[in-house]
Parts: C-alpha cells; structure tokens; sequence
C-alpha cells in the first residue's frame, strides 16, 4: 500500500530528452545525415528555419550538463541514441567516434551515479534508410532490429533500461499521413505499412534483446485521452475513433497481440492484416510500457477534414501551455489506471511529461516558472493517485531536461527545467529545476507543502 503523501523508495525520478533535440553537430565525427537534419535544413519545414545543427551542444557539454543533472538531483536520464551517429548509412560498420561518444557519455553518467535509460529510436532514422523507403518499406523492421542487436551487444552491461521506439503513432501521424515530420508523406497506404514496420521492428528488437541484451526492455507510446465536445452522436463517435487511434493502435498489438479491429476500416483497402506469425513476435514479451502524457484532447466530428473526420475544440475556460495543450492532469490518472485495466498488471514509467510556457528573463540567475512548477506537481500529484489506486507506476521523467530543439517548433517552445540560451549556450537553471530538486530529495513528499 502506497501511503498517502510519498512514493516508493526505489520509484525512478528522472528527466529525458533526446539526440537529435540537444546534440547539436549532426554530422561531427562521421555521423551520417538523418532525416531529421535533412528536413529541418529545407527552407520553410520548421519554425524560423532552425535546425538541429547546434541545438544544446550537447554533444560537447555533455559533461556541464550531467553536472546540471546532478543539481537537479536526477536519479535517472531518459536519453537516445542518434541512429546515424552509431551507424551512419543505417547498417554496416559502427562508427567508432559515435560509439566512443555514448561510451564516454555512459562513463560520465556512471561516475555521478545517474540511471540511463536509453531509447533506440526517438524519430531520427538515418537518411540512406529514409531513401530506401523508410518505415514504409517492410525491411524497416529488419534494418531497426539488425541496429537494436548491435547496439545491444556494445553496450549490453551498461544501460538497464531500453526503450526500443519513441512514439510510434507520432511517426506514423506527422511523417506519413499529415507530412508534417520527415517524410512528409500523406498517404494512408504508407502510414499502414509504417505502423506495421513499428510494430514488427519493436517486437524483432525485443527478441534479439532476449537473446543477447541485459536489463529490462520497453516502448514508449504517447496517451490523450479523447473527449467528445457535446453528447451528440457522431462526436462520441469521433472521441471513440481518434481515442482507439491514438491509444490502443500500438499497445493493443504488442500487450494483447491483435490490432484493433475498428481501424481496419480507417485505412480500408491498404490493409492486409498482420500475420498469426507477425502477431506473434509483435507480442513478445516486454518489461515495462513507457507513457508519455501531455494532455486530453476533446474533438467534434468534422466531414471536411480528412484523414479522421474529426477536429479539436478548445474550451476558453480551460488552460492550455503554449503549444496549445489543455492542462487536464486528470487525464493521466486516468490513462494510467485505464492500462492496468485493459492490459494488466504490467510495470509503468511516465517516460514524459512537462509543458512549455514562455518563461519570464531571468532575475538574478533565476527564472521564475511558475507555470511549470504548477504543472509538473499537477500531474505528479496525478501520477500518486494513479500509484495509491495500485498502478505499478516505477518512475517519472520530466520532458525535458534542458530547453531544446521541439521539432518544426524549433527552439520557440521552451520544455526545460534548466534554460538554455541558444547564442551563448549558457545554461540557467529554473525555479521549477529547484523546485524539483525538493520533490526528489523529500520522495515527494514536498508535492504536498
Ligand atoms: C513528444 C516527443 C518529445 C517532445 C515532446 C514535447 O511527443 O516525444 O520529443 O517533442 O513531445
């Protein structure tokens, strides 16, 4: 029984972010280009036309930030391995400068006592497998999991927790059927056959780990729960429809082995079923499911926009942050009990949460995010409800880490907990980076002060 005001004594408490959003140099030392990088340097694809090139630089600092971690009082970093830095046409030989970078990285976060967690994939492919087809092509499942083995055999004793893929329904929504992500694709057909590379790459992965990986292995899926706008039929219908498209499309494959029969209709005739033999590795066995919860969503049906027929409502009286996302922190005890629910008892980590707010200018090296703070204890407090209702709920990573590089927002949406000047790349931390240092160091406890 989880007593009413702390968390577990061994609960994870950490911060994510990923390669491509804080790197910078995408092409140092031998890296191959990715998609990512060759999307955001076309004109016009990402706000202002920033671009992944110098992002955090992390790739350089990493050393100054694991001392912010350390400030912050991490327990554990959610990181990702850069595809095309490892392997730089995607397959073949790795690259020994990218190996020797995530080595290093990995020595240093030893040394401060910090838990990786790495993620194989957070939508960075490298561009030569773009070419070939992307998660469009069915060897995409084989080129992930041929990468996934490597990667586990040169780091097996090292990271004790794998995420195979970040988001899989955001792949599939942005870069194949609404082209706003690389690569910019909108087809149906295409969105199909990379939903089906996703699942069968992830469960291909998951079976080389059993094989000759170490530590637990899990995915990250992002929840929302859907909402009707009013009680009318066909806009329960569209919370219905977006609801088993985002939520059950990819957990329904990997935790209950089938697809969700209703989406079958969604893409029509693109859709040959996956084999029993498909299914069957697709199911595999994982350790944990990953969650990342930002918001609830709450749509009307809508007959002119295709590919769903649906649309989003904003509520006035609601808050959204400045992606225009509602603060609904409810909602994420109700994704976490609804998992347990439909899937069972299976461990759980938040593998992302957090807001974007504009941040006021720092006042005497302090910026004061109330915003943030407000929203971070919401949705901890959310995530306790869901622990004392018996979720096995395992740990909580803030999204992010540092400000950085949020994709075709480029550096206009701010996530981080410490802020970065892109100029200068001088770090600050913020209130909500202090403010969060406490709530680990108290196990919670100070979510209720
Ligand atoms: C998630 C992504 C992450 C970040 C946050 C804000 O969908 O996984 O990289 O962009 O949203």
């Amino acid at each position: 029984m989880i007593p009413p005001f702390t968390f577990p004594t061994d609960f994870l408490w950490g911060a994510a972010t990923s390669a491509y959003q804080i790197e910078g140099s995408p092409l140092a030392d031998g890296a191959g280009l990715s998609n990512w990088h060759r999307f955001a340097s076309m004109p016009h694809t990402i706000a202002y036309n920033d671009t992944g090139a110098g992002a955090c630089d992390h790739y350089h600092r990493f050393r100054e930030d694991i001392q912010w971690m350390q400030i912050v009082g991490l327990r554990a970093y959610r990181f990702s391995f850069a595809w095309s830095r490892l392997f730089p046409e995607g397959r073949g030989q790795v690259n020994s400068k990218g190996l020797t970078f995530y080595q290093t990285l990995l020595d240093a976060l030893e040394s401060a006592k910090i838990i990786p967690c790495v993620t194989l994939h957070h939508w960075d492919m490298p561009a030569a497998l773009e070419d070939k087809g992307g998660w469009a092509f069915p060897d995409a499942s084989y080129w992930f999991s041929e990468y996934a083995h490597k990667v586990f055999r040169l780091f097996r004793d090292r990271i004790q927790y794998w995420i195979t893929i970040n988001e899989p329904g955001v792949i599939v929504q942005e870069g194949y059927l609404h082209g706003n992500h690389p690569p910019g694709e909108r087809s149906p057909e295409k969105a199909w056959r990379a939903v089906r590379s996703l699942c069968y790459g992830h469960g291909l992965a998951v079976q080389a780990f059993r094989a000759d990986g170490q530590g637990s292995i899990g995915w990250a899926v992002h929840l929302e729960p859907h909402y009707p706008a009013t009680d009318a039929p066909q806009d329960r219908f569209s919370a219905e429809k977006k609801d088993i498209w985002t939520n059950k499309q990819f957990l329904d494959p990997i935790l209950l082995g089938r697809y969700p029969e209703t989406l079958i209709h969604f893409y029509g005739k693109n859709h040959p079923p996956f084999s029993d033999e498909e299914s069957r590795i697709i199911a595999s066995p994982i350790d944990f499911i990953g969650i990342n919860y930002y918001r609830r969503v709450t749509v009307v049906a809508d007959s002119h926009n295709p590919p769903f027929f649906t649309r989003e409502i904003y509520q006035n009286a609601a808050e959204y942050t400045e992606m225009k996302w509602e603060v609904y922190p409810e909602g994420l005890t109700r994704c976490l009990l609804w998992v347990k629910q439909r899937y069972g008892d299976i461990p759980l980590f938040i593998t992302e949460n957090g807001a974007a707010f504009d941040d006021p200018a720092p006042e005497e090296e302090c910026i004061l995010d109330v915003h943030r703070i407000r929203y971070l204890r919401s949705h901890l407090q959310a995530a306790h409800d869901a622990l004392r209702q018996g979720v096995s709920l395992k740990g909580y990573f803030v999204w992010s880490l540092l400000d950085n590089f949020e994709w075709t927002f480029g550096f206009s949406k701010r996530f981080g907990l410490i802020a970065v000047d892109f100029h200068t790349q001088k770090r600050t931390l913020k209130a909500s980076g202090r403010w969060y240092r406490h709530i680990i160091d108290t196990q919670g406890k100070g979510l209720w002060e």
